[in-house]
């Protein structure tokens, strides 16, 4: 199997951090191919030791794996040397850790103006993590952005500095009231910074088709979610990249041929960070209960997730965009206990009935769920380790998600660590 994606199936913290660090000791390379340090990855080791990723891939975790920063990948200087050392300091090895020329620097008037549009957006504001991503991507795609491998050229960088200050200076004064940034003062702290970790600036692209050529297995880590995608989620409250697993070729250099499965991780039910269209969000005691239970808390930003029941139509969208082969079911054991659990399968809108996700943003504001309801179990999940010791109710849901997302459920997580996971046979 030469290289695999792995993707969240709705708008982010599905477990994607676990779901990559279990599979992670099966492949030789890891790669995060989108995204910055938005993202948060929580990886409960075999040790109980609980770890949150922004940056760096979930694979670190695991001995001997090489960790891509691919060039898709929007990188804060700062951001990566403080989590690379954090990790240090944790007794993990680094040395696997290789990064991308091509990848994209998040630079000090990105997180200025991302927070400051924020502010000034107020209530039709994104809920963005603040951290900078929508603006170096936008600069990115203007071409005006500053590149990793600009880091080991004093000359270049000063002169891409210099030209991106001019407008960006403008704009943080004249349009946002804010004080402007020195340019000596940009460039000698982010050279400063590149000092620790110049050494594993690569041309990625290269050595991991190379790895390829070898026979070596990679795994291609998602950020974020499908509903986040900034041409097929939920826009404008999306982030600006491409987790889809068309993301996966794009943001590696890896050709589309050599991808031969796709996982989707999609969560037992729905949670969504920042603003933004969430039809199936529950306002009650129930969403409570969710957020609760499940520890519905970013990891990154420390915000509260919003939290709502599955909902079907979005798995099979996510199911049909990104090509999924097999969904990694996670979170399930947060369900136990009720009554009943319901399932979106379709939605209300302006008395139409609809099977499939909206074409227009109004239709999704819209957009009513139509639910079914599944009979609820009430046993301790935790400690179950094959299907078949799973409550009938239990099974009987996860069933009904397959047949709803038209994908099997290769694997369902019943707790945080690396070995609460049953793998089936589909
Ligand atoms: P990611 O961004 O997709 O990597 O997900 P996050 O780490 O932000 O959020 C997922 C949370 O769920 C983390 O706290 C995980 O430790 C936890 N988690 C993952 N899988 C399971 C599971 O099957 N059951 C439970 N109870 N927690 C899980
Ligand atoms: P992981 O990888 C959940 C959301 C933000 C906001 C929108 C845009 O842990 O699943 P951005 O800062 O990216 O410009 O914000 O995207 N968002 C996430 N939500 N999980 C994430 O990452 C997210 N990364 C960004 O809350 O709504
Ligand atoms: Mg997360």
């Amino acid at each position: 199997m030469p290289a695999i994606v792995l993707i969240g199936a709705q708008w982010g913290d599905e477990g994607k951090g676990k779901a990559t660090d279990l599979l992670g000791g099966q492949y030789g390379w890891v790669v995060r191919y989108q995204g910055g340090n938005n993202a948060g990855h929580t990886v409960v080791t075999p040790d109980g030791r609980d770890f949150a990723l922004k940056l760096i891939p979930s694979g670190i975790l695991t001995p001997g794996v090489k960790n891509v920063i691919g060039n898709g990948v929007v990188v804060n200087p700062e951001a990566l040397i403080e989590e690379k050392e954090g990790l240090e300091r944790r007794g993990v090895d680094t040395s696997g850790l290789l990064i991308s020329a091509d990848a994209h620097l998040i630079m000090p008037y990105h997180v200025a103006i991302d927070r400051v549009t924020e502010r000034y957006l107020g209530k039709a504001k994104i809920g963005t993590t603040g951290r900078g991503i929508g603006p170096a991507y936008g600069d990115k795609v203007a071409r005006v952005g500053v590149r990793v491998a600009d880091l080991l050229d004093e000359k270049i960088l000063h002169q891409k500095v210099e030209a991106a200050l001019e407008l960006k200076n403008q704009i943080l004064v004249k349009v946002y009231n804010r004080r402007a940034l020195d340019l000596d003062e940009v460039v000698d702290t982010v050279l400063e910074q590149s000092t620790k970790f110049a050494d594993k600036i690569v041309d990625t692209r290269l050595l991991l088709n190379q790895a390829l050529e070898r026979g070596e297995t990679i795994l291609l880590e998602g950020s974020q979610g499908t509903l986040l995608d900034v041409d097929h989620g939920t826009y404008p409250f999306v982030t600006s990249s491409n987790p889809t697993a068309g993301g996966a070729a794009v943001g590696s250099g890896i050709g589309p041929t050599r991808i031969d499965r796709v996982i989707g991780i999609l969560k037992a039910y729905t949670t969504r960070v920042g603003s933004g269209p969430f039809p199936t969000e529950l306002h009650d005691e129930m969403g409570e209960r969710l957020r609760k239970v499940g520890g519905e808390i970013g990891v990154n930003t420390g915000r509260e997730r919003r939290c709502g029941w599955f909902d079907a139509v979005i798995g099979r969208y996510a199911a049909r965009v990104n090509g999924i082969t097999d969904f990694f079911l996670t979170k399930l054991d947060v369900l136990s206990g009720l009554d009943a659990v319901p399932i979106c399968v379709g939605y209300e809108i302006d008395g139409r009935h609809v099977d499939e996700m909206p074409m227009t943003q109004t239709d999704l504001h819209h957009a009513v769920p139509v639910y079914e309801e599944m009979p609820g179990w009430f046993e301790d999940l935790s400690a179950c380790r094959t299907f078949d010791e799973l409550p009938q109710a239990a099974r009987d849901y996860v069933l009904r998600l397959e047949e709803l997302t038209g994908a099997p459920m290769s694997a369902i997580g019943v707790g945080p660590g690396r070995d609460q996971t049953i793998t089936r046979e589909v």
